[in-house]
Order: C-alpha cells, then sequence, then structure tokens
C-alpha cells in the first residue's frame, strides 16, 4: 500500500455529475470570459467569506500583485511579510517596486509573529501582509491593533485558508483586501490556475477588475497599462460547484488532522496547535522533528509521502538574500514535515497511516 500526500478523486468523484453538467452549460452557452458564471461564483464566494465583493482572477499570486496594485505603491514603500510562506507573498510586493521587510514567525503557529512586526514598522510602512499559512489563522487581534494604531493597510493571503476563522469570523474578511488562489491541491481547487480579490471598498473592487481586464474602461477605450488576469468561466462554473462542499471538505480535513495528532500524542514529533478561537483548515498538517531526515526516511520506506513546506525561509532565496536573523523561522525550517492531508481519505490508508505513526 502506498498514500499519496493529495488525492483529489475522493472529494471530485462524487460531485462529477454536478461538475461536467456546469462545465457543459459554459461550452454550451460559448460565453467562456468574464460570463455571469463568472460574477455569480464571485457574488458566491464573497458572501461565503462574509465581504461585499470577490473578484475572481488568473491566480493566487497575481490576486496578491493586484490587491498590491491598487494600493498605488512606490519605491519609497515598505511592504511587511512573513519570512516564512510562499514565494509570491514576498514576490508580488518586490515586482510592484515597494520594499520587502521581513518579519518573523511565531514558532508553535508558523504565521507572522505581531511582536516582530512591531519592530519592524518605519514611517514607510505601507501595508502588512499576513499569511494564514498552513490554514490556521493570523493572530488578528494583535495584528488590526497594530494596523490601527500606526494607520497601515492589511492584506490577507488566504491562499491556503479558505474557510478558516478567527474568533468565528472567516479569514479574508479582516483586511482591507484579502487574496485567495484557487489552485488545485488548494482546500477548495479549480482545474487549472484560479484566484480572487476580496473587498469591502467598492472603489477598491472596481480597480482590481479594471486592472485586471487590461485597463480597459470601455469597449476601445483603455485608461491605464493593466494587464490580463480574468478568471476563465470554466473555472468559475467548476469552484462555484465546489464551493457548495468546501465546509464538510474542511470537516474530513480536521477529522484526519486530529486523528494524526492523537496518534502522535507520545511521539517525538511535535504536532500543529489549536488554540481557542483558531479554526485551523489544515490546508498543511505540518509537524516538527529534530531528526527530520530519518523519520522522512522512515516515511519513504512505508511508502507514505511527505513534504517540505518550506525547505527555506524566504530570506535565504537570492533575489530577498539577508543577513538579517529570524530566529523563530530559522528554529524550526531544517525541522518541518508536512503529512499526507486531503478530504475523505480512505479508511483502510488512514487506518495505514495510524499504524505507522504509532511506531514513531
Ligand atoms: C501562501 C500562498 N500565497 C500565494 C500563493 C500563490 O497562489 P498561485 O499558485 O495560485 O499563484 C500560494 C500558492 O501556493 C500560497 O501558498
Amino acid at each position: 500500500m502506498s498514500v499519496p500526500f493529495v488525492d483529489l478523486n475522493p472529494i471530485h468523484i462524487p460531485i462529477m455529475d454536478e461538475v461536467n453538467y456546469a462545465i457543459k452549460r459554459v461550452i454550451d452557452s460559448k460565453d467562456f470570459i468574464r460570463s455571469n458564471v463568472v460574477e455569480k461564483f464571485e457574488e458566491n464566494f464573497a458572501n461565503y467569506i462574509g465581504v461585499k465583493y470577490a473578484i475572481g482572477c488568473a491566480n493566487g499570486t497575481d490576486a496578491l500583485e493586484l490587491a498590491l496594485e491598487v494600493l498605488g505603491l512606490s519605491q519609497n514603500d515598505e511592504v511587511i511579510v512573513p519570512v516564512h510562506s510562499w514565494v509570491s507573498t514576498a514576490s508580488a510586493v518586490h515586482r510592484l517596486g515597494a520594499k520587502v521587510v521581513f518579519a518573523d514567525t511565531l514558532i508553535e503557529e508558523y504565521t507572522i509573529n505581531p511582536a516582530s512586526i512591531s519592530q519592524k514598522i518605519t514611517s514607510k510602512t505601507k501595508a502588512i501582509i499576513v499569511v494564514h499559512l498552513y490554514g490556521h489563522p493570523c493572530q488578528m487581534d494583535e495584528i488590526m491593533a497594530i494596523a490601527q494604531k500606526h494607520n497601515i493597510i492589511i492584506i490577507e493571503d488566504c491562499a491556503q485558508a479558505h474557510g478558516a476563522m478567527y474568533k468565528g469570523k472567516k479569514v479574508g474578511s479582516f483586511g482591507l483586501l484579502s487574496c485567495f488562489s484557487f489552485y488545485p491541491s488548494k482546500n477548495l481547487g479549480a482545474f487549472g490556475d484560479a484566484g480572487a480579490v476580496l473587498t469591502n471598498e467598492k472603489v477598491f473592487a472596481e480597480r482590481v477588475k479594471f486592472i485586471a481586464n487590461c485597463g480597459q474602461i470601455s469597449k476601445n477605450e483603455i485608461a491605464y497599462i493593466g494587464r490580463n488576469s480574468r478568471l476563465d468561466a470554466i473555472q468559475a462554473a467548476i469552484l462555484d460547484v465546489k464551493l457548495k462542499y468546501l465546509d464538510e471538505w474542511n470537516v474530513s480535513r480536521r477529522r484526519l488532522a486530529h486523528m494524526y495528532t492523537k496518534k502522535l500524542a507520545k511521539s517525538t514529533l511535535i504536532t500543529p496547535v489549536e488554540k481557542t478561537g483558531f479554526y485551523h483548515v489544515y490546508h498543511l498538517y505540518v509537524v516538527k522533528s529534530s531528526r527530520r531526515a530519518e523519520v522522512v526516511r522512515e516515511f519513504e520506506a512505508n511508502h507514505i509521502s511527505c513534504m517540505i513546506h518550506y525547505p527555506y525561509i524566504l530570506s535565504d532565496l537570492k533575489p530577498f538574500s539577508s543577513t538579517e536573523d529570524f530566529p523563530n523561522a530559522r528554529t524550526y525550517q531544517n525541522q518541518i514535515i508536512s503529512l499526507p492531508m486531503y478530504a475523505y481519505m480512505e479508511e483502510h490508508k488512514i487506518e495505514f497511516v495510524q499504524k505507522f505513526l504509532s511506531t514513531l
């Protein structure tokens, strides 16, 4: 038996009739670009998160770039981002021409450390991008208080946290703008690349839509050098079907996570925290081990896939290289291991993994 890191069949097979019907309707309509199917998904997703507007775009990286572009960043502006995230969180800032300022993370939660944010604020700080990494919400009370005190904009990177909640409120509804990726393996994934920017501010929603539609204000009237980053109608139709099941899938991920945590209670591995008020949706289930190489070999020998998210911190990457110290992120960078995690993992595979985990 082998256990893959992610398998989408268990969630896709039961809904394929519905998905195929939705795809066929788009094909029959021949309305592939910015159709009412896109608008319907945008409205449903905005309602799901609890914000007024969602604007679909081509992927999560574009969502971050579009959100930053509407802020009108200049070379003098600084944007604080966590040093431990997927590269897009920082590359978006760099590509928009502002200065990337890294903040350290929290050792237990892996998300941005509010105390480190406070240390990094200067008169040039324009925004902070918080990342609800692995599906665990950031410490939003502390972060919102800092932002309010210094009059700084919060952008949420929710690429790994569809449906996660902080004190009962969905992530993606705290910041001025929030960014989602619908990369296929995300908790809500398309059948290809897709993304969205969410906001409660009409002016920002209109601006994102305008920039992502080549800066076109009306037919043959280009008012700005924009880009093409529209959400494809077929992807929107698929996402609209899948959105209805997202909560159930998150419950299934949480069940698997809690099973892992229970099995590993007596092992040397450090399991993820889930403090009161944080509804973790386990895009990834990440443990720490001081003997990582050995543990990874044991996983491999038992044909159970595992991965590392990520084997570097962003300040180590050549384009951002810095000699600054980030003690928390640095401490766990060589210890983290992501275990197989997907909704509706088959019972015989769960039993197989459970048996293996009790040997660790
Ligand atoms: C935290 C984070 N931000 C941004 C992105 C970028 O999303 P996309 O791959 O859709 O461009 C990802 C995708 O993996 C991510 O995990």
